[in-house]
């Protein structure tokens, strides 16, 4: 497996991965991961198995401690240190295998020696202890209601 930044030609397949992992309401669309590459590119990571986009992890820098929703929209954000994670997804042929765990310690790795403060990331329910084998901890139930869906706030301070 190569965990690496991701460039303009794996954008198609980072968004079939989103299409069929989340809700229509959740998911961000094409222009939302051209927007993400675009303007974060050292925080737009894939994992490439024999050739092959498995996985994508996006990370975006913000100057509060805990997601809001405008994160996940193509608005102009200042920067901070702590970083955003708003998008981890592996292609469904690709689960179980530690892509996921791969991309996250990659990601958290490059956070950490770049100077961030902390990250922190929202999730659903059966993902918290998930995420807290990474170190984040559980805050509460968080304020987005991005998609419709019910998310909790977690984070990791270095
Ligand atoms: C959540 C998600 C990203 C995890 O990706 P993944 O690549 O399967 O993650 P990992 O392989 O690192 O870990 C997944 C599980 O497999 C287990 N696992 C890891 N390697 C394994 C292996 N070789 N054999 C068996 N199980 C393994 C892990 O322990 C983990 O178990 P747990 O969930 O009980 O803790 C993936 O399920 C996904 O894309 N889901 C849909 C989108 C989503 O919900 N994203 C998160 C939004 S907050």
């Amino acid at each position: 497996m190569n965990i690496r930044r991701a460039k303009e030609k794996d954008l198609y397949k980072v968004n079939a991965i989103e299409q069929s992992s989340f809700t229509v309401e959740e998911a961000g669309d094409i222009d939302k991961f051209k927007y993400r590459l675009a303007n974060f590119p050292m925080w737009f990571i894939v994992a490439e198995i024999e050739g092959e986009v498995a996985g994508a992890v996006i990370g975006r820098p913000m100057s509060q401690r805990l997601i809001t929703d405008g994160y996940y929209e193509n608005e102009d954000a200042p920067e901070g240190d702590a970083l955003a994670i708003i998008n981890l997804a592996t292609d469904g042929m690709y689960r179980r295998k530690g892509v996921g765990e791969a991309m996250m310690k990659y990601i958290l790795k490059a956070a950490k020696e770049s100077g961030f403060a902390s990250s922190s990331l929202c999730c659903k329910e059966h993902l918290i202890d998930y995420y807290g084998k990474f170190g984040y901890q559980l805050i509460g139930p968080s304020k987005s209601e991005h998609g419709g869906a019910k998310w909790y706030d977690m984070e990791i301070v270095f």
